[in-house]
């Protein structure tokens, strides 16, 4: 694995992963760890493959550094979650990555992309703040707590896909 300070200037690449075989998996699952507080367990990823999703990766070289999961119904898509690696946060590859997950959406068909984030996520709710998605409500302890963490609210949040110039985002943050 590279350094941080590397990280920027090695190859990074944004692939479909289409098939959840057992070794994709465990990385999958290595970078779940990694990025969140309360992760999701490798049955919970497997379950998430359907025709309606799309899992993207996030590779700095052939490394697996972050995924999103997004799924799209007609019109109406569902980021079900992003994160990149701990040791590679902060350095725009999470930015890269949602903008890959929304244009996948669009191509997808969605016109409008709805997600929940914890009410204390202040890093999540900053980048999605960028990318033009509103707060519409509060959902009361929709993190129910593990791993020692007590229950969360979360914020409901909107993007309107066709309104989004996903490039200058990007760019700007590059
Ligand atoms: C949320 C997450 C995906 C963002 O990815 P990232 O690679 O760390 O973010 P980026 O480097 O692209 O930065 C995105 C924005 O947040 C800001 N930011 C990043 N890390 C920050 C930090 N520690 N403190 C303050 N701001 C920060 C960046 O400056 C950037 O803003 P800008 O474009 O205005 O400069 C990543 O931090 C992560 O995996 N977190 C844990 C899992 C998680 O919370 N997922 C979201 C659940 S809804």
């Amino acid at each position: 694995m590279g350094s941080r300070r590397h990280a920027r200037l090695a190859p990074l690449s944004l692939r479909i992963i289409t098939e959840p075989t057992t070794e994709i998996l465990s990385q999958l699952y290595q970078v779940e760890v990694s990025a969140h507080q309360e992760p999701w367990t490798q049955d919970d990823i497997a379950s998430t493959f359907s025709d309606n999703t799309r899992c993207i990766g996030l590779y700095l070289k052939e490394e697996l550094i972050g995924f999103a999961v997004i799924c799209v119904v007609v019109d109406e898509a569902d980021l079900y979650t992003i994160g990149v690696c701990k040791k590679y946060q902060g350095l725009g590859f999470g930015t890269k990555l949602l903008a890959a997950s929304l244009r996948e959406c669009v191509k997808m068909g969605a016109t409008r992309c709805f997600l929940e984030v914890r009410v204390s996520n202040e890093v999540a709710l900053h980048l999605y703040d960028r990318f033009g998605f509103t707060i519409t409500g509060t959902r009361k302890n929709y993190y129910q707590g593990s791993h020692g963490n007590p229950p969360e609210d979360a914020y409901t949040m909107v993007c309107d896909l066709t309104q989004q110039p996903f490039e200058d985002i990007e760019a700007a943050s590059a």
